[in-house]
Protein backbone atom coordinates (compact mmCIF):
# COMPACT_ATOMS: atom_id res chain seq x y z
CA UNK A 1 0.00 0.00 0.00
CA UNK A 2 1.31 3.30 -0.77
CA UNK A 3 2.76 5.50 2.25
CA UNK A 4 0.24 8.89 3.63
CA UNK A 5 0.86 11.64 5.33
CA UNK A 6 -1.56 13.83 7.20
CA UNK A 7 -1.57 17.68 5.74
CA UNK A 8 -3.21 20.64 6.88
CA UNK A 9 -4.18 22.91 3.82
CA UNK A 10 -6.37 26.26 4.70
CA UNK A 11 -6.99 25.16 7.55
CA UNK A 12 -8.37 21.55 6.64
CA UNK A 13 -6.83 18.02 7.57
CA UNK A 14 -5.95 16.15 4.30
CA UNK A 15 -4.51 12.30 4.37
CA UNK A 16 -2.78 12.18 0.96
CA UNK A 17 -0.50 9.76 -0.88
CA UNK A 18 3.59 10.97 0.10
CA UNK A 19 5.40 11.57 -3.15
CA UNK A 20 3.07 14.27 -4.82
CA UNK A 21 3.87 17.65 -4.49
CA UNK A 22 1.55 20.72 -3.12
CA UNK A 23 0.36 21.54 -6.22
CA UNK A 24 -0.46 18.22 -7.30
CA UNK A 25 -2.75 17.59 -4.31
CA UNK A 26 -4.24 20.95 -4.44
CA UNK A 27 -5.37 20.26 -7.89
CA UNK A 28 -6.87 17.04 -7.21
CA UNK A 29 -8.59 18.64 -4.26
CA UNK A 30 -9.92 21.80 -6.13
CA UNK A 31 -7.73 24.36 -4.56
CA UNK A 32 -6.89 26.92 -7.64
CA UNK A 33 -2.94 27.88 -7.54
CA UNK A 34 -1.57 29.78 -9.98
CA UNK A 35 0.84 28.80 -12.48
CA UNK A 36 2.35 29.72 -15.72
CA UNK A 37 5.52 27.43 -15.81
CA UNK A 38 4.17 24.37 -14.28
CA UNK A 39 2.60 21.91 -17.15
CA UNK A 40 1.81 18.20 -16.53
CA UNK A 41 3.89 15.76 -18.41
CA UNK A 42 5.98 18.68 -20.15
CA UNK A 43 7.71 21.16 -17.17
CA UNK A 44 7.95 20.30 -13.26
CA UNK A 45 7.65 24.00 -13.29
CA UNK A 46 9.87 26.33 -10.52
CA UNK A 47 10.51 29.18 -12.96
CA UNK A 48 7.53 31.76 -12.87
CA UNK A 49 7.62 31.93 -8.82
CA UNK A 50 3.51 32.30 -9.15
CA UNK A 51 2.51 29.33 -7.41
CA UNK A 52 4.07 30.18 -4.07
CA UNK A 53 2.31 28.84 -0.85
CA UNK A 54 2.86 29.46 2.73
CA UNK A 55 4.67 27.14 4.44
CA UNK A 56 4.62 26.75 8.35
CA UNK A 57 7.95 26.87 9.66
CA UNK A 58 9.66 27.48 6.43
CA UNK A 59 11.62 31.12 6.02
CA UNK A 60 10.48 31.84 2.48
CA UNK A 61 7.40 30.70 0.71
CA UNK A 62 7.44 27.80 -1.20
CA UNK A 63 7.09 27.17 -4.76
CA UNK A 64 3.68 24.63 -4.90
CA UNK A 65 5.08 23.19 -8.03
CA UNK A 66 8.18 21.87 -6.94
CA UNK A 67 7.90 21.41 -3.00
CA UNK A 68 6.83 17.56 -2.07
CA UNK A 69 4.45 16.98 1.26
CA UNK A 70 5.72 16.48 4.20
CA UNK A 71 3.85 14.85 7.25
CA UNK A 72 2.43 17.04 9.44
CA UNK A 73 2.80 20.16 7.08
CA UNK A 74 0.53 22.97 7.27
CA UNK A 75 -0.45 24.61 4.06
CA UNK A 76 -1.91 27.94 3.01
CA UNK A 77 -2.73 28.74 -0.30
CA UNK A 78 -4.43 32.27 -0.01
CA UNK A 79 -3.67 34.51 2.34
CA UNK A 80 -2.88 38.58 2.08
CA UNK A 81 1.05 37.63 1.88
CA UNK A 82 0.92 35.20 -0.22
CA UNK A 83 -1.95 36.75 -2.39
CA UNK A 84 0.64 40.44 -2.72
CA UNK A 85 3.79 38.58 -2.97
CA UNK A 86 2.06 36.70 -5.93
CA UNK A 87 0.83 40.11 -7.56
CA UNK A 88 4.72 41.15 -7.26
CA UNK A 89 5.65 38.60 -9.00
CA UNK A 90 3.50 39.01 -11.26
CA UNK A 91 3.81 42.65 -11.91
CA UNK A 92 7.57 41.84 -12.82
CA UNK A 93 6.18 39.29 -15.32
CA UNK A 94 3.70 41.47 -16.70
CA UNK A 95 6.58 44.75 -17.02
CA UNK A 96 8.61 42.20 -19.17
CA UNK A 97 5.29 41.18 -21.17
CA UNK A 98 4.34 43.03 -24.03
CA UNK A 99 0.68 43.28 -23.55
CA UNK A 100 -1.57 44.35 -26.33
CA UNK A 101 -4.35 41.63 -25.86
CA UNK A 102 -7.35 43.25 -27.92
CA UNK A 103 -5.01 42.36 -30.78
CA UNK A 104 -3.35 39.14 -29.70
CA UNK A 105 -4.17 36.21 -31.10
CA UNK A 106 -3.98 34.42 -27.87
CA UNK A 107 -7.44 35.90 -26.96
CA UNK A 108 -9.33 34.46 -24.00
CA UNK A 109 -6.97 31.43 -24.20
CA UNK A 110 -4.20 33.08 -22.24
CA UNK A 111 -3.12 31.74 -19.27
CA UNK A 112 -1.69 35.26 -18.20
CA UNK A 113 -5.37 37.04 -18.50
CA UNK A 114 -6.47 34.27 -16.70
CA UNK A 115 -3.82 34.83 -13.87
CA UNK A 116 -4.39 38.20 -14.15
CA UNK A 117 -8.85 37.26 -13.33
CA UNK A 118 -7.66 35.35 -10.61
CA UNK A 119 -5.27 38.35 -8.92
CA UNK A 120 -7.95 41.11 -9.19
CA UNK A 121 -5.78 43.02 -12.20
CA UNK A 122 -8.76 44.74 -13.96
CA UNK A 123 -6.34 46.30 -16.36
CA UNK A 124 -2.60 45.82 -16.86
CA UNK A 125 -1.39 49.22 -15.30
CA UNK A 126 2.52 48.11 -15.11
CA UNK A 127 5.69 50.61 -16.35
CA UNK A 128 6.89 48.28 -18.94
CA UNK A 129 10.34 47.32 -19.47
CA UNK A 130 10.26 44.82 -22.50
CA UNK A 131 12.02 45.28 -25.61
CA UNK A 132 10.54 45.41 -28.23
CA UNK A 133 11.91 43.09 -30.33
CA UNK A 134 10.52 42.15 -33.97
CA UNK A 135 8.45 39.19 -34.66
CA UNK A 136 9.59 35.85 -36.42
CA UNK A 137 6.73 35.65 -39.30
CA UNK A 138 7.86 32.12 -40.21
CA UNK A 139 4.52 29.32 -39.86
CA UNK A 140 5.59 28.76 -36.22
CA UNK A 141 5.50 32.77 -35.47
CA UNK A 142 7.44 33.68 -32.67
CA UNK A 143 6.96 37.23 -30.39
CA UNK A 144 9.44 37.49 -28.38
CA UNK A 145 7.80 40.70 -26.57
CA UNK A 146 5.45 38.20 -24.76
CA UNK A 147 8.07 35.39 -23.64
CA UNK A 148 7.89 35.04 -20.43
CA UNK A 149 10.60 32.43 -20.29
CA UNK A 150 8.69 29.91 -18.87
CA UNK A 151 10.60 27.55 -20.57
CA UNK A 152 7.56 25.07 -21.81
CA UNK A 153 8.32 25.37 -25.38
CA UNK A 154 11.89 23.82 -24.27
CA UNK A 155 10.53 20.75 -22.66
CA UNK A 156 7.77 20.46 -25.62
CA UNK A 157 10.54 20.33 -28.31
CA UNK A 158 12.69 17.72 -26.52
CA UNK A 159 10.00 15.21 -24.90
CA UNK A 160 7.04 15.46 -28.36
CA UNK A 161 8.79 15.66 -31.57
CA UNK A 162 12.28 15.21 -30.16
CA UNK A 163 13.96 17.51 -31.66
CA UNK A 164 14.86 20.68 -29.68
CA UNK A 165 14.89 23.70 -31.51
CA UNK A 166 14.55 26.07 -28.19
CA UNK A 167 17.57 26.72 -25.50
CA UNK A 168 17.06 29.26 -22.79
CA UNK A 169 20.42 31.66 -23.19
CA UNK A 170 21.48 34.30 -20.82
CA UNK A 171 20.60 35.04 -17.25
CA UNK A 172 17.68 37.71 -15.57
CA UNK A 173 15.99 40.04 -17.37
CA UNK A 174 18.46 39.79 -20.55
CA UNK A 175 17.89 36.02 -20.88
CA UNK A 176 16.14 34.82 -24.05
CA UNK A 177 14.14 31.48 -24.87
CA UNK A 178 14.88 31.18 -28.29
CA UNK A 179 16.85 29.00 -31.12
CA UNK A 180 20.55 28.72 -31.20
CA UNK A 181 21.93 31.36 -33.34
CA UNK A 182 19.07 33.20 -33.28
CA UNK A 183 17.81 31.79 -36.05
CA UNK A 184 14.69 32.37 -37.52
CA UNK A 185 11.64 29.70 -37.31
CA UNK A 186 11.81 28.60 -40.68
CA UNK A 187 16.19 28.38 -41.15
CA UNK A 188 16.02 25.71 -38.31
CA UNK A 189 14.60 21.71 -39.30
CA UNK A 190 11.59 22.62 -37.04
CA UNK A 191 9.49 20.46 -38.44
CA UNK A 192 6.19 22.73 -37.89
CA UNK A 193 3.93 20.83 -35.74
CA UNK A 194 2.95 23.28 -33.33
CA UNK A 195 3.06 21.14 -30.27
CA UNK A 196 5.13 24.74 -28.52
CA UNK A 197 2.14 26.56 -29.76
CA UNK A 198 -0.33 24.74 -27.91
CA UNK A 199 1.80 24.61 -24.79
CA UNK A 200 3.23 28.11 -24.87
CA UNK A 201 0.72 30.05 -21.67
CA UNK A 202 1.14 33.19 -23.97
CA UNK A 203 0.59 34.60 -27.57
CA UNK A 204 4.77 34.44 -27.97
CA UNK A 205 4.04 31.45 -29.97
CA UNK A 206 1.36 31.25 -32.48
CA UNK A 207 0.93 30.19 -36.12
CA UNK A 208 1.42 32.66 -38.67
CA UNK A 209 -2.04 34.00 -39.36
CA UNK A 210 -3.33 33.67 -43.11
CA UNK A 211 -7.51 35.03 -42.30
CA UNK A 212 -6.75 38.37 -44.11
CA UNK A 213 -5.40 36.70 -47.33
CA UNK A 214 -8.25 34.06 -47.68
CA UNK A 215 -10.89 37.31 -46.98
CA UNK A 216 -9.18 39.10 -50.07
CA UNK A 217 -9.78 35.27 -51.85
CA UNK A 218 -13.59 35.23 -50.52
CA UNK A 219 -14.07 38.94 -51.71
CA UNK A 220 -12.24 38.79 -55.02
CA UNK A 221 -15.02 38.27 -57.67
CA UNK A 222 -13.24 36.37 -60.28
CA UNK A 223 -12.21 33.83 -58.00
CA UNK A 224 -14.54 30.38 -57.27
CA UNK A 225 -13.16 30.33 -53.58
CA UNK A 226 -13.57 26.59 -51.94
CA UNK A 227 -13.14 25.21 -47.98
CA UNK A 228 -12.76 22.04 -46.82
CA UNK A 229 -12.15 20.62 -43.57
CA UNK A 230 -10.07 17.92 -42.31
CA UNK A 231 -11.41 14.78 -40.35
CA UNK A 232 -10.51 16.47 -36.52
CA UNK A 233 -11.58 19.92 -37.33
CA UNK A 234 -15.15 18.40 -36.82
CA UNK A 235 -14.41 17.35 -33.16
CA UNK A 236 -12.73 20.24 -31.84
CA UNK A 237 -14.01 23.68 -33.58
CA UNK A 238 -17.70 23.64 -31.50
CA UNK A 239 -14.70 24.22 -28.57
CA UNK A 240 -14.38 27.69 -28.96
CA UNK A 241 -18.21 28.23 -29.05
CA UNK A 242 -18.62 26.44 -25.86
CA UNK A 243 -19.48 23.09 -26.87
CA UNK A 244 -17.79 19.96 -25.78
CA UNK A 245 -14.56 18.48 -26.93
CA UNK A 246 -15.57 15.60 -29.28
CA UNK A 247 -18.93 16.54 -30.56
CA UNK A 248 -19.32 15.80 -34.30
CA UNK A 249 -20.06 19.38 -35.75
CA UNK A 250 -19.90 18.57 -39.40
CA UNK A 251 -23.33 19.93 -40.58
CA UNK A 252 -22.94 23.82 -38.35
CA UNK A 253 -19.48 23.89 -39.94
CA UNK A 254 -20.73 23.41 -43.22
CA UNK A 255 -23.39 26.55 -42.53
CA UNK A 256 -20.29 28.60 -41.04
CA UNK A 257 -18.37 28.33 -44.09
CA UNK A 258 -20.93 28.99 -46.19
CA UNK A 259 -21.64 32.51 -43.95
CA UNK A 260 -18.33 33.55 -44.36
CA UNK A 261 -18.84 33.62 -48.02
CA UNK A 262 -17.31 30.39 -49.74
CA UNK A 263 -18.55 29.14 -52.78
CA UNK A 264 -18.24 25.83 -52.10
CA UNK A 265 -17.89 23.60 -49.29
CA UNK A 266 -16.23 19.76 -49.67
CA UNK A 267 -14.94 17.69 -47.39
CA UNK A 268 -11.07 16.66 -46.69
CA UNK A 269 -12.40 12.97 -45.56
CA UNK A 270 -13.38 12.73 -49.32
CA UNK A 271 -9.63 13.15 -49.92
CA UNK A 272 -8.74 10.71 -47.20
CA UNK A 273 -11.02 8.07 -48.60
CA UNK A 274 -8.99 8.55 -52.12
CA UNK A 275 -6.00 8.60 -49.71
CA UNK A 276 -6.79 5.11 -48.41
CA UNK A 277 -8.19 3.80 -52.11
CA UNK A 278 -4.65 4.79 -53.55
CA UNK A 279 -2.47 3.90 -50.23
CA UNK A 280 -3.78 0.38 -50.11
CA UNK A 281 -3.49 -0.26 -53.71
CA UNK A 282 0.10 0.76 -53.46
CA UNK A 283 0.98 -1.42 -50.42
CA UNK A 284 -0.77 -4.57 -52.28
CA UNK A 285 1.40 -3.77 -55.57
CA UNK A 286 4.35 -3.18 -53.34
CA UNK A 287 4.12 -6.80 -51.36
CA UNK A 288 3.54 -8.65 -54.87
CA UNK A 289 6.16 -7.27 -56.71
CA UNK A 290 8.88 -6.71 -54.36
CA UNK A 291 8.43 -2.64 -53.84
CA UNK A 292 10.61 -1.39 -51.18
CA UNK A 293 9.25 -1.91 -48.12
CA UNK A 294 8.05 -1.62 -44.89
CA UNK A 295 5.52 1.41 -46.45
CA UNK A 296 5.23 4.50 -44.55
CA UNK A 297 2.00 6.66 -44.09
CA UNK A 298 2.83 9.72 -45.89
CA UNK A 299 -0.15 12.05 -44.79
CA UNK A 300 1.44 13.82 -41.66
CA UNK A 301 3.50 16.81 -43.25
CA UNK A 302 5.50 16.99 -39.73
CA UNK A 303 6.25 13.16 -39.66
CA UNK A 304 7.44 13.31 -43.69
CA UNK A 305 9.34 16.41 -42.70
CA UNK A 306 10.75 14.25 -40.05
CA UNK A 307 12.11 11.86 -42.49
CA UNK A 308 13.31 14.07 -44.90
CA UNK A 309 15.84 16.44 -42.39
CA UNK A 310 16.47 13.48 -40.05
CA UNK A 311 15.93 9.95 -41.57
CA UNK A 312 16.29 10.52 -45.36
CA UNK A 313 16.99 6.78 -45.91
CA UNK A 314 13.73 6.23 -45.20
CA UNK A 315 12.64 8.50 -48.05
CA UNK A 316 12.09 5.33 -50.30
CA UNK A 317 9.34 3.98 -47.56
CA UNK A 318 7.18 6.47 -47.66
CA UNK A 319 3.74 6.31 -49.68
CA UNK A 320 3.97 8.25 -52.67
CA UNK A 321 0.36 9.17 -51.85
CA UNK A 322 -0.50 12.68 -51.47
CA UNK A 323 -2.18 13.84 -48.10
CA UNK A 324 -5.80 13.80 -48.28
CA UNK A 325 -5.79 17.68 -48.19
CA UNK A 326 -3.01 17.86 -51.53
CA UNK A 327 -5.35 15.00 -53.19
CA UNK A 328 -8.90 16.66 -52.46
CA UNK A 329 -7.41 20.01 -53.51
CA UNK A 330 -5.48 18.47 -56.52
CA UNK A 331 -8.59 16.76 -57.75
CA UNK A 332 -10.71 19.08 -57.14
CA UNK A 333 -8.43 21.76 -59.02
CA UNK A 334 -8.27 19.34 -62.24
CA UNK A 335 -11.98 18.47 -62.44
CA UNK A 336 -13.28 22.18 -62.15
CA UNK A 337 -10.69 22.87 -65.19
CA UNK A 338 -11.45 19.52 -66.81
CA UNK A 339 -14.96 19.20 -66.08
CA UNK A 340 -16.32 22.85 -65.71
CA UNK A 341 -14.05 24.50 -67.74
CA UNK A 342 -12.89 27.22 -64.75
CA UNK A 343 -9.38 28.24 -65.49
CA UNK A 344 -6.94 26.83 -62.91
CA UNK A 345 -6.07 30.38 -61.92
CA UNK A 346 -9.30 31.29 -60.88
CA UNK A 347 -9.96 28.31 -58.65
CA UNK A 348 -8.79 28.91 -54.78
CA UNK A 349 -8.50 25.64 -52.45
CA UNK A 350 -8.70 27.10 -48.52
CA UNK A 351 -8.50 24.22 -45.77
CA UNK A 352 -9.17 24.18 -42.22
CA UNK A 353 -7.08 21.75 -41.09
CA UNK A 354 -5.97 20.89 -36.95
CA UNK A 355 -2.28 21.32 -38.13
CA UNK A 356 0.32 24.27 -38.24
CA UNK A 357 2.44 21.92 -40.33
CA UNK A 358 -0.49 21.51 -43.47
CA UNK A 359 0.40 25.34 -43.95
CA UNK A 360 4.62 24.02 -44.77
CA UNK A 361 2.93 20.92 -46.38
CA UNK A 362 0.94 23.55 -48.57
CA UNK A 363 3.98 26.03 -49.55
CA UNK A 364 6.26 22.41 -50.62
CA UNK A 365 7.50 22.98 -54.10
CA UNK A 366 6.33 19.40 -54.98
CA UNK A 367 2.52 20.15 -53.44
CA UNK A 368 2.38 23.95 -54.90
CA UNK A 369 -0.93 24.71 -56.09
CA UNK A 370 -3.11 21.54 -54.89
CA UNK A 371 -3.81 24.49 -51.31
CA UNK A 372 -3.59 27.84 -51.63
CA UNK A 373 -4.31 28.90 -47.89
CA UNK A 374 -4.47 26.52 -44.63
CA UNK A 375 -6.10 27.77 -41.63
CA UNK A 376 -5.71 26.07 -38.45
CA UNK A 377 -9.20 25.16 -36.23
CA UNK A 378 -8.03 28.31 -34.02
CA UNK A 379 -7.74 30.45 -36.83
CA UNK A 380 -11.44 29.28 -38.23
CA UNK A 381 -12.66 30.71 -34.93
CA UNK A 382 -11.08 33.30 -34.38
CA UNK A 383 -12.64 34.64 -37.82
CA UNK A 384 -15.95 33.19 -36.81
CA UNK A 385 -15.91 35.17 -34.30
CA UNK A 386 -14.51 38.60 -35.91
CA UNK A 387 -17.73 38.20 -38.21
CA UNK A 388 -19.90 37.40 -34.92
CA UNK A 389 -20.90 33.87 -36.07
CA UNK A 390 -21.63 31.47 -33.32
CA UNK A 391 -21.23 27.98 -34.73
CA UNK A 392 -23.04 26.68 -31.89
CA UNK A 393 -26.36 28.51 -32.88
CA UNK A 394 -26.28 27.84 -36.54
CA UNK A 395 -28.03 25.17 -38.34
CA UNK A 396 -26.71 21.81 -40.19
CA UNK A 397 -25.86 22.33 -43.44
CA UNK A 398 -24.36 19.50 -46.04
CA UNK A 399 -21.23 19.46 -47.65
CA UNK A 400 -21.63 20.05 -51.63
CA UNK A 401 -21.27 16.85 -53.99
CA UNK A 402 -19.36 15.23 -55.30
CA UNK A 403 -16.65 16.08 -52.89
CA UNK A 404 -18.38 15.99 -49.67
CA UNK A 405 -19.15 13.16 -48.69
CA UNK A 406 -17.06 10.07 -46.73
CA UNK A 407 -17.19 7.07 -45.09
CA UNK A 408 -16.33 5.97 -41.60
CA UNK A 409 -12.69 5.26 -42.46
CA UNK A 410 -12.23 8.39 -43.41
CA UNK A 411 -13.22 9.88 -40.49
CA UNK A 412 -10.70 8.46 -38.40
CA UNK A 413 -8.12 9.78 -40.10
CA UNK A 414 -7.70 12.01 -37.50
CA UNK A 415 -6.71 9.61 -34.56
CA UNK A 416 -3.61 7.70 -34.23
CA UNK A 417 -4.30 4.07 -35.62
CA UNK A 418 -6.98 5.35 -37.90
CA UNK A 419 -5.27 5.46 -41.09
CA UNK A 420 -3.48 2.17 -40.88
CA UNK A 421 -7.06 1.15 -39.28
CA UNK A 422 -9.03 2.63 -42.62
CA UNK A 423 -6.09 0.84 -45.13
CA UNK A 424 -6.37 -2.19 -43.68
CA UNK A 425 -10.85 -2.30 -43.70
CA UNK A 426 -9.34 -1.90 -47.85
CA UNK A 427 -6.28 -3.88 -48.09
CA UNK A 428 -8.13 -6.85 -46.70
CA UNK A 429 -11.10 -6.39 -48.53
CA UNK A 430 -9.09 -6.25 -51.69
CA UNK A 431 -6.45 -9.33 -50.68
CA UNK A 432 -9.04 -11.71 -49.52
CA UNK A 433 -10.95 -11.26 -52.70
CA UNK A 434 -13.87 -10.70 -50.55
CA UNK A 435 -15.86 -8.76 -48.50
CA UNK A 436 -14.36 -9.11 -44.82
CA UNK A 437 -16.71 -8.98 -41.97
CA UNK A 438 -14.56 -7.14 -39.76
CA UNK A 439 -14.37 -3.82 -39.09
CA UNK A 440 -12.75 -2.75 -36.08
CA UNK A 441 -9.11 -3.14 -35.92
CA UNK A 442 -8.78 -2.85 -32.52
CA UNK A 443 -5.27 -3.78 -31.54
CA UNK A 444 -4.45 0.11 -33.68
CA UNK A 445 -6.22 2.14 -31.27
CA UNK A 446 -5.60 2.97 -27.75
CA UNK A 447 -2.84 5.98 -26.66
CA UNK A 448 0.18 3.84 -26.12
CA UNK A 449 2.57 5.69 -28.44
CA UNK A 450 3.95 2.66 -29.94
CA UNK A 451 1.69 -0.49 -31.05
CA UNK A 452 2.28 -3.43 -33.13
CA UNK A 453 -0.42 -6.03 -34.64
CA UNK A 454 -0.76 -8.65 -37.01
CA UNK A 455 -3.98 -9.11 -39.66
CA UNK A 456 -3.89 -12.95 -41.06
CA UNK A 457 -5.55 -12.63 -44.47
CA UNK A 458 -6.34 -15.98 -46.10
CA UNK A 459 -3.33 -17.34 -44.37
CA UNK A 460 -1.12 -14.32 -45.69
CA UNK A 461 0.51 -12.61 -42.15
CA UNK A 462 0.44 -8.75 -42.53
CA UNK A 463 2.45 -7.41 -39.93
CA UNK A 464 1.56 -3.47 -39.32
CA UNK A 465 3.19 -1.02 -36.63
CA UNK A 466 1.68 2.73 -35.48
CA UNK A 467 3.37 5.42 -33.78
CA UNK A 468 2.12 8.75 -32.58
CA UNK A 469 4.89 11.30 -31.27
CA UNK A 470 7.95 11.82 -33.79
CA UNK A 471 9.85 10.42 -30.12
CA UNK A 472 7.93 7.46 -30.55
CA UNK A 473 8.61 6.83 -34.07
CA UNK A 474 12.53 7.39 -33.73
CA UNK A 475 12.10 4.76 -31.54
CA UNK A 476 10.20 2.34 -34.21
CA UNK A 477 12.74 3.53 -37.46
CA UNK A 478 15.86 2.76 -34.77
CA UNK A 479 13.89 -0.98 -34.05
CA UNK A 480 13.47 -1.68 -38.22
CA UNK A 481 17.19 -0.44 -38.89
CA UNK A 482 18.76 -2.50 -36.38
CA UNK A 483 16.08 -5.74 -37.90
CA UNK A 484 14.21 -5.68 -33.91
CA UNK A 485 11.21 -5.94 -35.88
CA UNK A 486 9.25 -6.98 -39.49
CA UNK A 487 6.50 -5.40 -40.56
CA UNK A 488 4.91 -4.73 -43.70
CA UNK A 489 3.44 -1.06 -43.23
CA UNK A 490 3.57 1.46 -40.52
CA UNK A 491 1.60 4.83 -39.95
CA UNK A 492 2.96 7.84 -37.82
CA UNK A 493 1.92 10.66 -37.10
CA UNK A 494 3.63 13.28 -35.12
CA UNK A 495 0.87 14.42 -32.77
CA UNK A 496 0.36 12.93 -29.47
CA UNK A 497 -2.93 11.05 -30.24
CA UNK A 498 -2.72 12.03 -33.79
CA UNK A 499 -4.47 15.01 -35.30
CA UNK A 500 -7.36 15.47 -32.93
CA UNK A 501 -4.05 16.43 -30.73
CA UNK A 502 -2.63 18.50 -33.40
CA UNK A 503 -0.65 22.17 -33.04
CA UNK A 504 -3.59 24.07 -34.83
CA UNK A 505 -6.13 22.77 -32.58
CA UNK A 506 -7.72 24.88 -29.85
CA UNK A 507 -6.04 25.65 -26.66
CA UNK A 508 -6.44 24.07 -24.18
CA UNK A 509 -5.26 20.59 -25.83
CA UNK A 510 -4.79 18.45 -22.87
CA UNK A 511 -4.55 14.90 -23.09
CA UNK A 512 -8.67 14.77 -21.66
CA UNK A 513 -9.54 16.74 -24.03
CA UNK A 514 -7.57 14.66 -27.28
CA UNK A 515 -9.21 11.83 -25.99
CA UNK A 516 -12.97 13.26 -26.06
CA UNK A 517 -11.57 14.67 -29.60
CA UNK A 518 -10.93 10.73 -30.71
CA UNK A 519 -13.91 9.03 -29.02
CA UNK A 520 -16.12 11.93 -31.05
CA UNK A 521 -14.69 10.46 -34.42
CA UNK A 522 -14.82 7.08 -33.52
CA UNK A 523 -18.54 7.46 -32.85
CA UNK A 524 -18.85 8.95 -35.88
CA UNK A 525 -17.25 6.22 -38.05
CA UNK A 526 -19.99 3.87 -35.71
CA UNK A 527 -23.08 6.15 -37.37
CA UNK A 528 -21.35 5.74 -40.84
CA UNK A 529 -23.99 3.43 -42.75
CA UNK A 530 -20.35 2.81 -45.59
CA UNK A 531 -17.19 2.53 -43.53
CA UNK A 532 -14.87 1.51 -45.91
CA UNK A 533 -13.55 3.86 -47.61
CA UNK A 534 -13.47 1.97 -52.01
CA UNK A 535 -17.16 1.64 -50.92
CA UNK A 536 -17.95 5.71 -51.15
CA UNK A 537 -19.78 5.59 -54.01
CA UNK A 538 -18.95 9.04 -55.01
CA UNK A 539 -14.74 7.79 -55.14
CA UNK A 540 -15.87 4.98 -57.48
CA UNK A 541 -17.81 7.70 -59.46
CA UNK A 542 -15.10 9.86 -59.69
CA UNK A 543 -12.46 7.03 -61.15
CA UNK A 544 -15.13 5.45 -63.28
CA UNK A 545 -15.74 8.95 -65.18
CA UNK A 546 -12.80 11.05 -64.32
CA UNK A 547 -9.53 9.76 -63.05
CA UNK A 548 -9.33 5.84 -64.87
CA UNK A 549 -8.32 3.52 -62.92
CA UNK A 550 -6.61 2.98 -59.31
CA UNK A 551 -3.20 3.18 -58.93
CA UNK A 552 -2.99 4.35 -62.85
CA UNK A 553 -1.36 7.27 -65.07
CA UNK A 554 -4.15 9.85 -64.03
CA UNK A 555 -4.29 8.95 -60.77
CA UNK A 556 -0.47 8.57 -60.39
CA UNK A 557 -0.10 12.34 -61.78
CA UNK A 558 -2.85 13.49 -59.64
CA UNK A 559 -2.55 12.09 -56.46
CA UNK A 560 0.87 11.06 -56.00
CA UNK A 561 4.20 12.91 -55.09
CA UNK A 562 7.96 12.68 -54.60
CA UNK A 563 9.94 13.49 -51.45
CA UNK A 564 13.73 14.84 -51.12
CA UNK A 565 16.38 15.29 -48.44
CA UNK A 566 16.47 18.56 -46.62
CA UNK A 567 18.59 20.47 -44.20
CA UNK A 568 19.39 18.36 -40.86
CA UNK A 569 20.49 20.00 -37.38
CA UNK A 570 24.29 19.72 -38.15
CA UNK A 571 23.50 21.30 -42.09
CA UNK A 572 21.83 24.32 -40.46
CA UNK A 573 24.34 24.77 -38.36
CA UNK A 574 26.91 24.63 -40.67
CA UNK A 575 25.29 27.59 -42.64
CA UNK A 576 24.55 29.51 -39.81
CA UNK A 577 28.14 29.72 -38.45
S1 LIG B 1 -0.16 37.09 -24.46
FE1 LIG B 1 -1.95 37.31 -23.18
S2 LIG B 1 -1.48 39.06 -21.86
FE2 LIG B 1 -0.05 39.10 -23.54
S3 LIG B 1 -1.01 40.42 -25.02
FE3 LIG B 1 -1.62 38.34 -25.55
S4 LIG B 1 -3.57 38.06 -24.50
FE4 LIG B 1 -2.60 39.84 -23.57
S1 LIG C 1 7.89 31.09 -26.03
FE1 LIG C 1 6.09 30.63 -24.77
S2 LIG C 1 6.50 28.56 -23.98
FE2 LIG C 1 8.45 29.35 -24.74
S3 LIG C 1 9.43 30.27 -22.96
FE3 LIG C 1 8.33 31.91 -24.02
S4 LIG C 1 6.33 32.00 -23.03
FE4 LIG C 1 7.24 30.02 -22.46
S1 LIG D 1 6.73 23.38 -34.03
FE1 LIG D 1 7.30 21.34 -33.25
S2 LIG D 1 9.35 21.00 -34.07
FE2 LIG D 1 8.93 23.17 -34.30
S3 LIG D 1 9.79 24.12 -32.48
FE3 LIG D 1 7.64 23.69 -32.03
S4 LIG D 1 7.62 21.66 -31.04
FE4 LIG D 1 9.63 21.92 -32.05
S1 LIG E 1 4.20 27.28 -11.70
FE1 LIG E 1 5.47 26.96 -10.02
S2 LIG E 1 7.15 28.26 -10.38
FE2 LIG E 1 5.90 28.51 -12.19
Amino acid sequence: MAETVTIKIDGKKYTVESGQTILEICKKLGIYIPTLCFMEEISEGGHCGLCIVDVKGAKTFQRACITEVRDGMEIETNTPAVREVRKTVFEMILADHKVECPVCKRDETCEIRKVAKHLGFPDFEVEPIYRDEGVDNSIISREPAKCIKCQRCVNTCELIPGIGIYGYFGKGHDATVEPPESLSMSDTPCIVCGQCVVRCPTGALTERDDTEKVLEAIYDPDKVVFASFAPSVRVAIGEPFGMEPGEVVVGKLVSALRKLGFDRVYDVNFGADLTIVEEANELIERIKNGGVLPMATSCCPGWVSFVERFYPEFIPNLSSCKSPQAMLGALVKNYMKEVEGIPEENVVHVTIMPCTAKKYEASRPELSGDTDYVLTTRELARLLKRFDIDLSKLPEDEADKPFGDYTGAATIFGVTGGVMEAALRTAVDWLSGGTFEKLEFTAVRGVEDLKFAEVDINGTTVRVAVAHTLSAAERLLQMIKNGEVEVHFFEVMACPGGCVGGGGQPIPSTAEVVRKRAEGLYSDDERRVLRKSHENPYVKAVYEKYLGAIGGEKAHHILHTTYRKRPSWEEVFKRAV
